[in-house]
């Protein structure tokens, strides 16, 4: 009886642990549910809506903070909860690493598995996209000579890993170039076909590109992939949980994410994605031999985990969801539209992204001509105290400029008076 009620006891805890902060977004919950969101496009643009949420955040007051795409901070709420963790894994020490953490990973896991519309046996917790990319590109079965296709816009950390594959085993890497502003999907799908051989057992696809916001057509590259029996890896570190989509609907098999970037979970926290069926034919990046070669959770032998992170993804979820992934999306292309129409068309300005809506994410990218992109981050930052981040890589030359749910429309303004004093 007394190991029984220790038990039930020792689960309350575990169980309170997740759900610590549920009742401290009330405020927010009850402004949100007052507003229509039936017209989410009219929302979007609802400045009142929009000010509580603004003050969810506590960026700094000393700039103006539009280089997001790094990771995406916390909201107040979602620290607390975090540090409530922290606190509350030292205080139970490793009794909570012993007893707890893997009953409250199943329902992270599961929690995440909603989200992204997949099953949890689908899904493993890792600490960010290079991890779970790392996965696919080092353990997807290939024999010396065959190809494997990427992008001159590819993240530098997945390039590396395709290329320390061709020395390692001999793979040839083929590079494609993709343009800043295709006319259609099928100018892109043409691309990647194009490169495709006999020998091609892999492609890179990165869902929404880091250096642009460029949004990539991953459903039809996905279908094409399966086509001509190509794997395709779906880099999606910008993309979930700031578009609107499940991983279901892309037809893909392979995905990989940070955690700390769009859905503002802490930093250190990623997600792998591997359609069950494929799930055995992946090598581990860490030795598993004995957790099951179908077993998504062959990917999590990474050793002592960051618990606190992966407790606190049940906060930024609800965070979320109190938003929602189709108005956040929505917003988020408002703000970024908001700056980039307003300078299009300036003579001395060129616009390295596409405009079209399908095209279209947070991120933006703009260079004045005659400044390198180094020159024109410093002048934003030193004479305006906007902080952007220089490009200035072959494919791109220009400044990203990424607002965040908390950017409100006086700092674009701000960017905009900026970039025009430039002409
Ligand atoms: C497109 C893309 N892929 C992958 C990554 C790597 O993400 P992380 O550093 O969280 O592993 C980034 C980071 O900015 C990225 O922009």
């Amino acid at each position: 009886m007394r190991r029984r009620g220790f038990i039930q006891k020792t689960f309350a805890t575990a169980a309170s642990i997740v759900m610590l902060s549920k009742k401290t977004w009330a405020a927010l919950e009850q402004h949100i549910s007052a507003f229509d969101k039936g017209n989410i496009e009219q929302l979007a643009r609802e400045e009142s809506f929009w000010l509580p949420i603004q003050r969810a955040f506590s960026p700094s007051a000393n700039f103006i903070n539009l280089e997001n795409g790094y990771f995406s901070p916390m909201p107040l709420e979602t620290q607390q909860a975090w540090i409530d963790n922290i606190r509350h894994i030292n205080r139970l020490h490793t009794f909570y690493m012993r007893r707890h953490q893997f009953e409250d990973r199943e329902q992270i896991r599961q929690m995440l598995a909603d989200f992204a519309g997949v099953s949890p046996e689908e899904v493993a917790l890792v600490r960010n996209t290079t991890e779970a990319l790392d996965n696919l590109i080092a353990g997807l079965p290939m024999q010396k000579g065959d190809e494997f296709i990427i992008t001159n816009q590819d993240y530098p950390n997945m390039v590396e890993a395709v290329h320390m594959r061709a020395k390692k085993e001999g793979i040839i890497v083929k590079t494609i170039d993709l343009p800043l502003n295709p006319k259609s999907d099928d100018e892109i799908l043409q691309i990647f076909e194009r490169a495709i051989t006999p020998r091609t057992r892999a492609m890179l696809v990165t869902h929404v590109i880091n250096l642009t916001g460029q949004v990539l057509p991953v459903r039809q590259l996905c279908l094409l992939g399966k086509a001509r029996k190509v794997e395709v890896i779906v880099d999606g570190a910008h993309a979930l949980g700031q578009l609107n989509f499940k991983i279901s609907q892309l037809e893909c098999h392979y995905y990989g994410a940070s955690l700390h970037k769009w859905l503002c979970a802490p930093l250190g926290s990623g997600f792998l994605y591997i359609k069950k069926e494929k799930i055995a034919d992946v090598w581990p990046l860490f030795g598993d031999v004995s957790t099951g070669v179908d077993n998504i959770r062959k990917f999590e032998r990474i050793g002592t985990q960051p618990c606190s992170n992966h407790l606190a993804i049940a906060e930024a979820i609800r965070f979320h969801q109190l938003i929602g992934s189709a108005l956040k999306e929505e917003r988020l292309i408002y703000l970024r539209n908001y700056w980039a129409e307003q300078v299009k068309n300036l003579p001395h300005i060129v616009l390295n992204m596409p405009l079209e809506r399908s095209r279209s994410s947070a991120l933006g990218n703009v260079a004045v001509k005659g400044l390198s992109p180094t020159q024109l981050a410093d002048y934003l930052y030193e004479k305006h105290k906007i902080f952007t981040v220089p490009i200035d890589i072959p494919a791109v030359q220009g400044v990203r400029i990424t607002p965040h749910l908390y950017t409100t429309l006086a700092d674009l303004d701000k960017l905009v008076a900026a970039l025009k004093t430039l002409g």
